[in-house]
């Protein structure tokens, strides 16, 4: 088990994501993340870790037993910096411009909206706010394939990706991270990227 996973709730992990935002996310002391699709909270304690008392994490995640099951670990390991708010990605339960840093670990590529997904992360964030997610693309169109967790039937390809995260008003967009998820007959089907992008200081309305 990696050292920060040590740290945090057992109950929290599922093993699901698909790679690290929070460690790629640089968190300062005080800072407050959103991390949309928190699941049972692996990210949020992660993240509460890090931005420690000052700061605070909020997950959102649209299935009752997930958010329930966050809470309780919460509770029972006595976490007051982390918040589990039930609710879609593609419309937050949460207030304009409150976040320093917006985190997603292998959900958004569920989304069958990820405009809505990408609007709603900018709008939930301050200016120069950060969004960094990990995730599933596709790095040619599949249509429909054999995938259990249905995470690379959904995705969509690199470009169009990126270029949603663009057209939400985000600036320097960059994969940080990259490995193959899925290599299939004609190679790399679908990749696990890590991307951060910002959120511009002055936003031209
Ligand atoms: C693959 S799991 C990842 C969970 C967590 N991020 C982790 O790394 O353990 C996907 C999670 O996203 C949630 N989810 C999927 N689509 C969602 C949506 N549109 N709005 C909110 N939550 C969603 C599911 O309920 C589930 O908990």
């Amino acid at each position: 088990m990696e050292p920060e996973l040590a740290r945090i709730p057992t109950a929290s992990f599922l093993g699901e994501g698909s790679g690290n935002p929070v460690r790629a996310a640089d968190l300062m002391a005080g800072e407050v993340i959103v991390d949309l699709g928190s699941g049972a909270g692996v990210d949020v304690f992660l993240a509460a870790h890090r931005v420690g008392p000052t700061g605070r994490a909020i997950g959102v995640d649209m299935t009752p037993e997930m958010v329930e099951r966050a809470r309780r670990a919460a509770d029972e390991a006595g976490v007051a910096n982390v918040e589990f708010r039930s609710g879609i990605i593609e419309k937050l339960p949460v207030s304009d411009g409150v976040a320093d840093v917006v985190v997603s670990n292998c959900v958004i590529n569920l989304s069958p909206d990820k405009a809505a997904v990408f609007r709603e992360a900018f709008r939930v964030l301050k200016p120069g706010g950060r969004l960094v997610i990990s995730d599933i693309v596709q790095e040619r169109p599949l249509g429909r394939i054999d995938d259990d967790c249905r995470c690379v039937t959904n995705a969509i390809v690199r470009s169009e990706y990126l270029a949603t995260i663009r057209d939400a008003g985000f600036e320097d967009v960059t994969v940080m991270e990259e490995r193959p998820w899925r290599v299939g007959h004609a190679g790399v089907d679908a990749s696990s990227v890590t991307i951060r992008a910002i959120k511009p200081r002055e936003v031209n309305s």
